[in-house]
């Protein structure tokens, strides 16, 4: 098993390109199946989720081809099976985006039932209301979604619940099902725009994605598309609040800094400068952390994503912050790991109540998830201290060589696997 050991206390400078967004890049490669004719998609992050999805499009008989890192062909004229099922996909989230692909395109999909961070209770009705809503019959049996439509058409589907994953799925099989179909109450994160973008390069007909309302006029066919995927808005707020919490001064490089706002806005009350340009955004942090509260939201509101990094960030403030977590109910996992290090933070209901402690101490820690694993990397970066982070496999779900580009700022963080002398890294960091 890989782990981190972190030598905290390092300011973070320099720059950081950050890369293609994981979350759009999943649906994004889910969609490229919908088409006989070929994809090629630029800036595809090399992360674990995505090469997991590309191996199950592999699997049902598409041709995927690596051109380089960050590029990938996919032709998916010979696809011979609509039957997803095996136990890699079942531990990523977005393997149910090959349901609204495939059911768009075959009208049959047979999917396993989907994984992914264990941060709550994932339920999946949203996406089952919108499929019936288009025609389509669906049953859950033996760990797999099974739907299949003699036709598929258009409806007026709202949505009970913001949702990213349903809104992507329900607009990939409205984009191939006959006449109009309007999407209420629709998720606005800039994925869901990527998507939409996407398709229609490939000749759909989607408008008003990023509204909560999208409206798709299907088409019978797609076509082939040169695609480049939006900057990871997560990866560059993460690496935004390293600069944070380490009193850095970091500019994140390739990103849309729209995407980023309510990120920059809640830097700006801890107390960190800022300074935007087109496709940069530069975070100064010379002064001690404040206190303030934030609330998780569905786009444009806080991120869930960002949930973990700024409660590592609240517990070095002055004062008492609030972090409410309105997305999923299972997200402060972390807490523990967080207060062996010294927060001081209590959990009641879906709030963590912190009062902000001046420092923390390296410990031997663990990631219970994608994103707190990687706010958990932050406080180690604050810490005095050595600390050593086990279950790193979530981290790297998402982020692609993040130790790496934390060591180009100055971070003192080294991949260790298990057969590896740690008395040798001692020698190495001094
Ligand atoms: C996506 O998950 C992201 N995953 C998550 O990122 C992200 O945290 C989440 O959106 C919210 O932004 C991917 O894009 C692969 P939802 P998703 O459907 O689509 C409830 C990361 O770290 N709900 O928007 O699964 C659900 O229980 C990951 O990169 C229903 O009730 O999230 C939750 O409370 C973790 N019924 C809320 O909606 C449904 O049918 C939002 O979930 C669907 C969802």
């Amino acid at each position: 098993m890989e782990q981190y050991v972190i030598k905290g206390g390092n300011s973070l400078v320099g720059e950081v390109e950050i890369g293609g967004a994981k979350n759009a890049a999943l649906p994004i490669l889910a969609a490229a199946v919908m088409t006989d004719e070929t994809v090629h998609i630029d800036n595809i992050p090399d992360v674990r989720d995505v090469n997991v999805l590309l191996g199950a499009i592999e699997s049902i008989g598409a041709l995927v081809h690596r051109d380089d890192r960050h590029r990938i062909t996919i032709n998916a004229a010979n696809i011979s099976d609509v039957v997803v099922d095996n136990e890699n996909v079942k531990k990523i989230r977005a393997s149910y985006y090959l349901i609204g692909a495939l059911l768009g395109k075959y009208k049959h999909a047979e999917v396993t039932l989907p994984g992914g961070c264990d941060i709550g209770c994932r339920a999946i009705d949203q996406h089952i209301k919108g499929f019936r809503a288009l025609g389509a019959e669906v049953v859950v049996e033996h760990g797999m979604i099974r739907t299949r439509a003699e036709r598929l058409v258009g409806s007026h589907i709202y949505m009970d619940v913001v949702s990213v994953g349903a809104t992507i799925n329900v607009m990939m099989v409205a984009a191939m099902a006959e006449g109009k179909t309007i999407i209420e109450n629709a998720a606005k994160e800039p994925h869901v725009v990527d998507l939409a973008n996407f398709l229609n390069s490939m000749g759909a007909n989607i408008k008003g994605a990023g509204t909560d309302v999208i409206r798709i006029k299907g088409v019978p066919s797609l076509h082939g598309s040169d695609y480049t995927i939006i900057p990871d808005q997560i990866e560059a707020g993460t690496f935004m609040f390293a600069a944070a919490v380490t009193r850095g001064d970091v500019t994140v490089k390739n990103v849309i800094p729209k995407h980023l706002e309510s990120i920059t806005a809640k830097l700006l009350e801890l107390g960190c400068e800022l300074q935007e340009s087109d496709d940069a955004v530069r975070v100064v942090c010379s002064r001690g952390l404040r206190h303030t509260n934030v609330k998780t939201l569905p786009y444009p509101g806080f991120p869930t994503d960002m949930q973990p990094q700024i409660t590592v960030a609240l517990g070095l403030a002055s004062g008492t912050s609030i972090v409410t977590e309105s997305i999923f109910e299972n997200r402060f996992k972390y807490v523990d790991e967080l207060t062996r290090m010294g927060a001081n933070i209590k959990v009641e209901g879906n709030s963590a109540i912190i009062d902000g402690a001046s420092r923390y101490t390296g410990a031997g820690i663990s990631a219970p998830d994608l994103r707190a694993g990687a706010a958990l990397v932050l406080a180690a970066l604050a810490a005095e201290g050595e600390s050593r982070l086990d279950n790193i496999h979530y981290i790297q779900r998402g982020y692609e060589d993040f130790h790496l580009k934390l060591q180009g700022l100055g971070a003192q963080i080294h991949l260790l696997d298990q057969e590896q002398d740690y008395s040798h890294f001692h020698i190495l960091t001094g």
